[in-house]
């Protein structure tokens, strides 16, 4: 499961011109600011591949980055920050949306959900999307760093109500997940082991 090149390949704005070839890939969602960028930076291990910012909104376009010349991580841009009055809904462009539904190379969305935060009702109806539309994810907690009550290797009431709550909805499989923090490096290895073990699948 070892990293040894990353390579940025292209930035598309339309599902139609990501790249053509059939290697494996995942793809990084989640609300804007949730860490998508930070998480690819943290499982690469270098400092800005992906370009992060203290604001949301930073990443506007579907990047492709290749690792170690045979598979993708995808990063996008994230939900849930237009100003828009209806910005609650799952109203992420509907390029994202397209990239979901085509995208065959697909092996896994991780989502991702932050830790330090109350489970949000939008990322409940993403997964709940992916999963009636039968998109094969993995739920990716950041920031369990900044989880209350310590270093955060334990899930806390967050992660647990989360589970507890996307438990409705996924009765008969629930998505794996995996806690993480791009500070501490808690998760990397796992995280890194799960996406060998599905591409390899
Ligand atoms: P958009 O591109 O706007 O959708 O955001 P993003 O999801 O790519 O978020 P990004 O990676 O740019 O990170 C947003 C902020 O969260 C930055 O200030 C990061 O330093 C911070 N951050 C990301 N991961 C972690 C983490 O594990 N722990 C802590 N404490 N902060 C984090
Ligand atoms: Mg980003």
């Amino acid at each position: 499961a070892k990293i040894k090149e990353v390579d940025f390949v292209k930035s598309s704005n339309r599902p139609k011109d990501c790249p053509k070839d059939d290697r494996p890939e995942f793809a990084m969602l989640g609300r804007s600011n949730v860490g998508k960028s930070s998480l690819i930076n943290f499982l690469v291990r270098k400092k800005d591949v992906a370009l992060t910012s203290k604001k949301p909104g930073k990443t506007q376009l579907i990047n492709h980055f290749l690792v170690n010349k045979s598979w993708y991580i995808v990063d996008l841009p994230g939900y849930g920050f237009a100003n828009a009055p209806d910005s609650a809904r799952m109203d992420w462009s509907s390029f994202t949306k397209g990239y979901f539904l085509n995208r065959e190379s697909l092996v896994s969305v991780l989502l991702l959900i932050d830790a330090s935060v109350p489970s949000q009702k939008i990322d409940l109806d993403c997964a709940n999307w992916l999963g009636r539309n039968n998109i094969p994810m993995t739920f990716v907690f950041t920031k369990c760093d900044k989880m209350k009550g310590g270093k955060g290797r334990r899930p806390d009431e967050n992660i647990r109500n989360f589970q507890e709550l996307i438990g409705e909805s996924f009765r008969q499989q629930h998505p794996p997940w995996i806690m993480t923090s791009s500070v501490t490096g808690l998760g990397r290895d796992e995280l890194l082991l799960h996406m060998s073990q599905l591409r390899n699948y």
